[in-house]
């Protein structure tokens, strides 16, 4: 009995001893580098459709994570993220040699935005990925980070440095790896087809899922639809008052989702405006999405009412978390 204890103990203290020495390591070594990729250069011809897509996807995504005060895209602290993943900033990515992505081959570009690995092999972590987005969108932001656009004329101007938490190099080294590049050209789908065509606005198009799960560290971007709490909202972050929000429940629950709470008009513009029908704004970082058109985002609402309904009251959520800070 007393040995058989024993053993236990020796077993439990190995298992301590690995799990600090992962750590350490971890804490040393960082987020791992992979082997550069190898990539034919692409040929994307900048025609005046190719860099309004572009422009627009850039609206959506890119230019709210790495403008400066100056719509620069020269990199800027992401202020909504929670404080956990540490102090993290975006990176130039205007067309500068040295410190933005003038180096980059075009291929190299659409390589890096759907697995995360850049030129070097380092792995950006934080960055969303997109895996699933079809090439011709993809192909029209790498025009549109080539253009003669603003935001992305050469600049020098360089963000602080990311301390990335212990947590995040964990992350980075367990649960938040480099995604696999597709094997097979993506395509957008016929936009007759309602709810294929939403799927793709909300999921590829505009990573709504990424923000209106459950949990950023949960998330299936090779399969949104298995993320936790997918459209379910709870993802937490940080408004502009610093006080904590939580991403709004967009699955079509009666109760505590946008069931009987929006109508496809209302929901388009709610959306598009990012104002409620009660005269209420949308708080950071919820933007409005002009960019979008009233199809693509009532093809949304099509879509969401296919998504299995989750019951999640975000309201009460968040008066939990502003009363334990006593707010
Ligand atoms: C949620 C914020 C966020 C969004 C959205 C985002 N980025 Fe980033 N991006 C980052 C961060 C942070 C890094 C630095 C690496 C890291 O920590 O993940 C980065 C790194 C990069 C790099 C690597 C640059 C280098 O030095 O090698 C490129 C290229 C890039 N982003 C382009 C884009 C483009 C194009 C878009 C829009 C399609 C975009 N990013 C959207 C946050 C973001
Ligand atoms: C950066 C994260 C983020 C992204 C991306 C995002 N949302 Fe949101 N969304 C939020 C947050 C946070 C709220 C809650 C805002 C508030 O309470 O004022 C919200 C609120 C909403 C609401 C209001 C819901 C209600 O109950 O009143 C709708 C509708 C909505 N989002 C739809 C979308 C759609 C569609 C997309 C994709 C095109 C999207 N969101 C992308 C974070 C995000």
């Amino acid at each position: 009995m007393k040995k058989a204890f024993r053993i236990v103990l020796i077993l439990i203290g190995l298992v301590v001893v690995g799990v600090l020495g992962f750590i350490g390591f971890v804490a040393i070594r960082g987020v791992p580098t992979y082997d550069p990729p190898v990539v034919q250069e692409i040929k994307i011809e900048a025609t005046p459709a190719r860099l309004a897509r572009g422009e627009k996807i850039a609206q959506m995504h890119c230019i709210a994570c790495h403008a400066d005060n100056e719509n620069r895209l020269t990199g800027r602290k992401l202020e909504d993220l929670p404080p956990l993943f540490g102090t993290i900033y975006s990176v130039n990515i205007t067309q500068d040699k040295e410190v933005g992505i003038g180096k980059y081959s075009n291929a190299e570009l659409m390589y890096f935005l759907r697995t995360g690995i850049r030129r070097d092999g380092s792995f950006a972590g934080i960055m969303p990925k997109f895996p699933l987005m079809a090439d011709e969108d993809l192909k029209s932001v790498v025009a549109w980070l080539r253009s003669d656009a603003f935001p992305v004329q050469p600049s020098k101007k360089e963000a602080p440095a990311s301390e990335y938490s212990l947590f995040a190099k964990i992350l980075g080294n367990t649960v938040i790896k480099p995604l696999p590049y597709p094997e097979t050209e993506k395509f957008i789908p016929d936009s007759t087809n309602e709810v294929a065509f939403g799927r793709y606005v909300a999921d590829e198009l505009g990573s709504c899922y990424m923000c209106h799960s459950a949990d950023f560290t949960k998330q299936n971007p090779l399969e949104p639809g298995k993320s936790l709490g997918y459209y379910g909202g709870g993802n937490e972050f940080t408004t502009l008052e610093k006080t904590p929000i939580f991403s709004a429940n967009l699955t079509f629950d009666e109760e505590t989702g946008i069931g009987k709470k929006y109508t496809k008009e209302q929901f388009v513009k709610v959306v598009r405006a990012g104002v409620r029908p009660d005269g209420s704004l949308l708080r950071y970082p919820m933007g409005p999405h002009p960019m979008l058109t009233e199809y693509e985002v009532g093809s949304i609402y099509e879509y969401l009412k296919t998504v299995p309904k989750i019951k999640n009251n975000i309201q009460n959520k968040e008066r939990e978390a502003l009363a334990s800070l006593g707010k």
